[in-house]
């Protein structure tokens, strides 16, 4: 599929219309949580953060689809505004519905250029590598009952349309702009995701970063390694983008720096374990 056809229009728009469910959030099969995961989830410090940034997003994308000229990419990035928007929906009705304290930060709305969309778009692909990795290995922990961690599974799934709808339309304008080197396209993936990740780690007035040094926290990813969670988030993302039409192209930049970052941490001599230690020396000796 060429880039910048009318074909690949048609496909990367149709595909993310056409796999959109038109679910209610007040309607999901919430489960009743026992005290003990009732109270890690009430416990998990993000709540008023991933609140506010989906509220953001809403309001953003769907701002940002009224400038748009093309119909039918207008359809699609109004339909990414109304998930947005609905996953705020979804984040208040957990916390409304598990009595989680979570209170609403300073709503400023971004500015919506396209350079902004830009941004965030990427800032998206980074945040749903993470959070595939996170959500995978809480599901291998078992933290939550399967019930509740499938709902948001289906919000992950939903970013990875997303991520993938953002993907092939930066190609297409790319493509028809002229702009479509691969060194040219490179260079401009790099610079979006490194501004992407600089105003994430920078965190805003509306949006100050959430404190991640719980104790929950610090439970959660005991024991977990740089290796398991790359090799995790890696088999999560090729578990959502095999779900997606495969002409369509997919995020490349994460899931090849996380390649790159695993090849380099197996090559590196391995650990001496904390109890061999003692032993190893005893027979030294
Ligand atoms: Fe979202
Ligand atoms: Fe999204």
């Amino acid at each position: 599929m060429k880039p910048g056809t009318a074909a690949h229009r048609e496909l990367f728009c149709r595909t993310f219309i056409d796999t959109h469910d038109p679910y209610e959030p007040e309607r999901l099969p919430w489960p009743v949580l026992d005290g003990l995961h009732l109270e890690r989830l009430r416990s998990f410090p993000l709540w008023s953060y991933a609140r506010s940034i989906e509220q953001r997003a809403g309001r953003m994308v769907t701002t940002f689809a009224q400038t748009l000229d093309d119909p039918l990419i207008r359809e699609a990035v109004a339909l990414q505004g109304v998930e947005e928007t609905r996953h705020g929906r979804l984040m208040s009705h957990v916390l409304e519905r598990y009595g989680i304290d979570a209170p609403a930060l300073p709503a400023a709305d971004p500015p919506v250029r396209r350079e902004d969309f830009l941004v965030f778009g990427f800032g998206e692909c980074t945040d749903s590598f993470v959070g595939f990795g996170a959500f995978a290995l809480a599901r291998q922990k078992q933290l939550f009952p399967e019930s509740l961690l499938s709902i948001f599974d289906n919000v992950l799934w939903e970013e990875a349309r997303h991520i993938a709808f953002f993907i092939n339309w930066w190609h297409y304008e790319e493509a028809r702009a002229g702009r479509d080197g691969l060194l040219q396209r490179a260079y401009g993936s790099v610079k979006y995701h490194l501004r992407a990740i600089v105003g994430t780690a920078q965190g805003d007035a509306g949006n100050p970063l959430p404190n991640i040094e719980s104790a929950q926290i610090k439970a959660i990813v005991d024991g977990i390694t740089p290796v398991m969670f790359l090799e995790t988030a890696l088999a999560e993302n090729r578990r959502h983008m095999a779900r997606l039409d495969p002409r369509l192209i997919k995020p490349r930049l994460m899931p090849a720096l996380a390649t790159a970052a695993l090849i380099g941490l197996r090559m590196l001599p391995p650990l001496p374990a904390k109890d061999a230690q003692p032993e190893a020396r005893r027979i030294a000796a």
